[in-house]
């Protein structure tokens, strides 16, 4: 027998084949790009820690826009990116405009976009506002808009800065144009504070949360049947209660149960049990481990006074543990939030956000 692809996909970046969750975003999405202009979800912002699937989702979402007669120009918020963004938008038409499956695209030729944008005598001429917007009008023309999506924004950029402020000119104008942007919290947050953007801040914006039990179940069993084998409902409780709605951990914990024992039909309870074992390991190396020496002094202090405590603590105990004021503490609480390490449980309450941080954070300050 044939040994059957193993199709978890653990690696950054890499869209899943089935996503979890998400899908109430993902439908906000593509409604407006079906309205089209004036539609607030055409301005969205995605907010998540390391691994809570930010790049996963742009990336899915600028493939499923040319379904709706969009095209999609993905960068991240790096130096250079205009340029990119620019030189992305003529070939990503090239790549798609003769394409069948496309009505509203089809039977347009690449030559005669570009004829627009190549009559004045000197094609390059302008600045990158004039250029885009030529580009940008020709497109028009075939009723096609341009979804920008921007990864890893940052609020140190300044290319991400100029390009957001023309965007509002763009938008303004009534172009058909959309701005998908993803961060991680303390980025954002710092971009959003940045006065020269502050139409941003108006963006529809959206946390990305652990996803539910029964979500992360159903993606795990579909990705598995996908595949073209079975699992046991006990070996899926297994899985899913180690996954705690982290959706790297769901592409760790599936792949590693996969591989236990890959030439059975089904992924057994043993099996899962292996691969959740497995599945921590890889979690400890490649998440905990560089979250751990991002963290400052004062940030694992206030760690360390939250690991008494079952699941939340209470933030006047956290503050008395290390023997401060409320105050001082609160602004190392603010600092863990926007990192994505501690997340707010109603008032006065916090825990620990990412699954089995705190243990490890036990073992490493214990010792
Ligand atoms: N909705 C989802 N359901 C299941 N798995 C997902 C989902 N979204 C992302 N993943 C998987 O989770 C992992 C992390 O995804 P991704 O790289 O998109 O995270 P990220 O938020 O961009 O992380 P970083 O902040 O490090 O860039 C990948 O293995 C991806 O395949
Ligand atoms: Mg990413």
């Amino acid at each position: 027998m044939v040994e059957l692809r193993n199709p978890f996909t653990p690696t950054f970046g890499i869209v899943p084949p089935f996503m979890a969750g998400r899908s109430h975003l993902i439908d906000d999405i593509l409604r407006a790009l079906d309205s089209g202009p004036g539609d607030p979800n055409l301005s969205t912002m995605f907010i998540g820690a390391r691994g809570t699937g930010k790049t996963a989702l742009l990336s899915y979402l600028a493939t499923e826009a040319l379904g709706h007669g969009w095209i999609a120009v993905s960068v991240a918020a790096t130096p250079g990116m205009l340029e990119d963004i620019y030189e992305q938008t003529c070939e990503v038409a090239a790549e798609y405009v003769d394409r069948e499956d496309l009505p509203r695209i089809k039977g347009m030729s690449l030559g005669r976009i570009l004829s627009v944008e190549w009559e004045s005598p000197r094609p390059d001429e302008g600045n990158w506002r004039t250029r885009m917007t030529r580009l940008l009008k020709a497109l028009e023309a075939y009723e096609i808009g341009v979804l920008f999506t921007v990864d890893e924004v940052s609020a140190s950029s300044d290319e991400m800065i100029a390009f957001a402020s023309t965007y509002q000119m763009l938008v303004r104008e009534g172009r058909r144009v959309g701005l998908l942007m993803a961060g991680l919290p303390h980025q954002v947050s710092g971009l959003l504070r940045n006065e020269s953007v502050s139409f941003l801040r108006r963006s529809v914006q959206h946390s990305l949360g652990n996803i539910p039990d029964q979500e992360i179940a159903f993606a795990l069993q579909r990705t598995v049947e996908g595949g073209g084998r079975h699992v046991d409902d006990d070996a899926l409780n297994i899985m899913v209660s180690a996954v705690g709605g982290f959706p790297y951990m769901m592409q760790l914990v599936g792949f590693r149960a996969w591989g236990i024992e890959p030439d059975s039909p089904s992924i057994t309870p043993r099996a899962a049990q292996q691969g959740v074992e497995l599945a921590r390991g890889d979690m400890e190396q490649r998440v905990f481990a560089p979250t751990y020496y991002e963290l400052s002094e004062g940030d694992l202090r206030y760690l360390r006074a939250m690991l008494k405590d079952e699941g939340v603590s209470r933030t006047s105990d956290i503050a008395r543990r290390m023997g401060v004021t409320s105050n001082y503490a609160s602004q190392y609480r603010l600092r863990l939030v926007e990192q994505g390490v501690v997340g707010e449980r109603g008032r006065g309450k916090v825990a620990i956000e990412l699954p089995y941080f705190k243990e490890y954070l036990k073992k490493r300050l214990n010792d």
